[in-house]
């Protein structure tokens, strides 16, 4: 079976290491994966670097799209997809998340009836003001085989209208839909031992044994509106009263920090002994920052989620979440970019510490029961 990977945003590329992983370690003579780039996220320390740390394969295309407006970006990728796709005649396109990545690949495959494996399949955050939301809406549309990471996703999917206990031949009008765990548990136990090891993140910091806040923002909700990104950053700067906040800082969030916070607020920030803000880290480096936080504060899916794994308590910089079971269980709070409200979850967590993580993301083996899905099902179809 030969299956066509698409990648090009950060979290892409590293939920990609779990998938290439399982094949070269379970499937190598029965799976032949292409992989492309889209080149959507393109500096060393949102793309190179995952692959340098966490063994994916070279890509074997770069389309090298670069950073546009979501039409042209979406267009380019769109183009070059197609290409690819035409030439390579994958039996499957397999796609990731939500980004505009996942989008191109969704409507180039469609319309030249290449079937589409959706993985993360079925979230939705019921705004569609969000980029994210339309992306994931259309792919999930346009896939033949959908692999739910959650039962939220799994019942989003049944909620609107995807058939349930359907049989084969699956096709993009016979879909078939799995809750099957998610990608990125798998990665985050495989690397975090690894991450332990390979590491020292903690002392270059100097904050080895020491108590700290980790927060990433990069959400456009966020960044691109002064009035949030002001009330956000004035809340880092109460809390790094208390703790050192570490603040791996994604490009958009560089960028646009320097036009829409005041100069004396920038001022503050940079001059702030115990706000560390520090360029995007590798994701062994993250890993180590989330298993040794007190705390997580993010406005990020995937961060959102480690957290959880590694059992730390969440505040979640947004109105809603695709990952409404960390809520539910009281392991993270949805604060907005309120601050009043993330003060509020600060002194809740800080006195409820919280201890019960139950097992909603699988067994760690979800790309095993992935792969083993598309060659049954592509051997049946
Ligand atoms: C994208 C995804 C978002 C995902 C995030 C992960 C879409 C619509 N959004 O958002 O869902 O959560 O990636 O990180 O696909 N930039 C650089 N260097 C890079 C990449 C980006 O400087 O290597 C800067 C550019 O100024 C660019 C901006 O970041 O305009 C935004 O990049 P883009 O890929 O458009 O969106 P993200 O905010 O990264
Ligand atoms: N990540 C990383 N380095 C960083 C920040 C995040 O490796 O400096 C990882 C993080 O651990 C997670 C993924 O990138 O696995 C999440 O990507 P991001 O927050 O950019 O996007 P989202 O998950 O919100 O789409």
């Amino acid at each position: 079976m030969k299956i066509v990977t698409i990648i090009g945003a950060r979290p892409q590329i590293i939920k990609a290491a779990a998938l290439s992983r399982a094949i070269e370690k379970h499937y190598a003579n029965e799976i032949q994966e292409v992989i492309v780039h889209t080149g959507q996220h393109y500096d060393d320390n949102m793309s190179q670097v995952f692959f340098d740390e966490l063994g994916i394969p070279c890509p074997d295309y770069n389309l090298h799209v670069g950073s546009a407006s979501h039409g042209v970006q979406t267009a380019r990728m769109t183009e070059g997809i197609e290409e690819i796709l035409l030439k390579e005649k994958p039996d499957y396109l397999v796609l990731y998340g939500d980004t505009n990545s996942t989008l191109a690949g969704a409507v180039a495959a469609a319309k030249i009836h290449v079937p589409i494996v959706h993985i993360e399949a079925g979230l939705r955050s019921f705004n569609k003001a969000m980029p994210e939301e339309i992306n994931r809406i259309v792919c999930d549309h346009c896939s033949t085989l959908l692999f739910s990471p959650t039962l939220a996703g799994f019942d989003n999917l049944k909620r609107e209208g995807f058939p349930m206990d359907n049989d084969g031949p699956y096709t993009i009008d016979n879909p078939r839909v799995y809750h099957c765990g998610d990608i990125m548990y798998d990665n985050s136990l495989y690397f975090a031992e690894i991450a332990e090891q390979k590491t020292n993140i903690l002392q270059r910091l100097e904050l080895a044994g020491k108590p700290f806040i980790l927060s990433t923002i990069h959400r456009d909700s966020n960044t691109d509106q002064p009035k949030r990104l002001t009330a956000i950053f004035d809340v880092i700067l109460k809390l790094s009263e208390e703790y050192p906040v570490v603040l791996p800082l994604h490009p958009r969030t560089s960028k646009l920090l320097k036009i829409n916070l005041t100069a004396e607020k920038q001022a503050q920030i940079f001059s702030s002994p115990n706000i560390k803000i520090i360029p995007p880290v590798s994701f062994l480096e993250i890993i180590a920052l989330e298993r040794h936080a007190q705390l997580v504060i993010t406005d990020s899916g995937g961060v959102q989620k480690e957290s959880y794994f590694f059992k730390k308590p969440c505040i979640i910089l947004r109105p809603e979440t695709e990952w409404v079971e960390i809520v539910q269980t009281g392991n993270a709070i949805l604060t907005d970019a309120d601050e009043s409200r993330i003060m509020q979850a600060w002194k809740h967590f800080k006195d409820n510490p919280p201890t019960v993580f139950p097992e909603i993301f699988g067994d760690g083996h979800a790309a095993e029961f992935m792969l083993e899905q598309m060659l049954l099902t592509n051997a049946t179809n």
